[in-house]
């Protein structure tokens, strides 16, 4: 087989590969490296970690659904103090990028958080605004440009050195816009997509499967949505891309590096085959080595549109 350079850069943080794995499917990686030795990875997008430690939504908060599922864990996590002080320590150790990924009730919130992370040894701050904004009646920082545009000065203004990537809400009518919000308030990258809301109801007692009635959408299902919103932003901005969003194989993380991602993440398949991050890892090698490529990094933005 060709030999391919399988280092990717994403917003100056250098990856040996460009296999990630999402927020939320993968805790700290600690269950996952009983399978196999997690620096197999290029990054690790941490669990969502808020300022205080949360137990998330009460059950049933995880559904399944025709090809994926819906969520509502709603950000069990140890507060951003708990993973710098027993989870980072250990992740340290590894080969591997770490993303800390972070969600607040108030932009001064992702500051404090910001500020926290700045100099604990994280590679790359994750802003997921896809959380109320508890000012604004509960909507959603990243359905409304200029309050991802807020959240995102104020990450920068704290994070230090450490590049800032804001996670992108498919919920919403045009990414793009959000996207170039996003960029001018100066983020390093963007990633996207978060889960699309979704519901399902038992129709024998007439209730939401999930708790808290609705839910986030995730797994294959959501692929083809995931591919053409990277590829709608990766046209209309100039900063790197993190893309995810169903991504089970390798071919899928193909379609995202050719749709404009610099680098891709493996989420709700981390759930079914805890070595689907590794198999992406490795076909996607294949498929560049195929392809005659010297880089795995020419995949990205290589999409011929017709
Ligand atoms: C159970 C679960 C928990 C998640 N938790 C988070 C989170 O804490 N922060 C975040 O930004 N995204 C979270 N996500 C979203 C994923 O990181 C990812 O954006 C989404 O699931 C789409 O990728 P996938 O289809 O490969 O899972 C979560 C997703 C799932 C399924």
């Amino acid at each position: 087989m060709k030999h391919v350079d399988m280092s990717v850069n994403l917003a100056g943080m250098v990856m040996k590969n460009p296999v990630v794995v999402a927020s939320g499917t993968y805790g700290f990686g600690r269950e996952f490296n009983e399978f196999y030795d997690i620096s197999a990875l290029g990054g690790i997008c941490c669990k969502g970690l808020t300022l205080h430690p949360r137990e998330g939504n009460p059950p049933p908060r995880i559904a399944e659904t025709p090809s994926g599922i819906l969520n509502s864990v709603g950000l069990q996590n140890p507060g951003v103090d708990g993973f710098i002080a027993h989870e980072l320590p250990w992740l340290r150790q590894r080969d591997v990028k770490i993303i800390a990924n972070i969600s607040g009730n108030t932009p001064e919130e992702y500051g404090i958080m910001c500020e926290k992370l700045s100099d604990s040894g994280v590679d790359m701050i994750e802003v997921n605004v896809s959380c109320p904004n508890v000012k604004c009646g509960g909507l959603q920082y990243g359905t409304v440009p200029a309050m991802t545009a807020e959240v995102t000065e104020q990450a920068k203004k704290h994070a230090g050195n450490v590049p800032v990537m804001i996670k992108l809400s498919p919920n919403v009518t045009d990414i793009t816009a959000i996207a170039r919000a996003v960029e001018d308030a100066g983020a390093d990258a963007v990633s996207l997509i978060n889960t699309i809301r979704g519901m399902r109801i038992d129709v024998n007692t007439r209730r939401p499967i999930l708790h808290m009635n609705t839910g986030g959408l995730s797994g294959p299902a959501v692929l083809p949505v995931a591919v053409r919103m990277v590829w709608e932003v990766a046209n209309t901005v100039k900063i790197p891309i993190l893309g995810m969003g169903g991504v089970a194989k390798a071919e899928d993380a193909a379609q995202m590096m050719l749709a404009g991602a610099t680098a891709v993440a493996v989420g709700t398949a981390c759930f079914a085959d805890p070595f689907a991050p590794v198999k992406v890892r490795d076909g996607l090698e294949a498929i560049a080595a195929a392809q005659g490529l010297s880089r795995v990094g020419e995949l990205t933005g290589g999409v011929r549109p017709w």
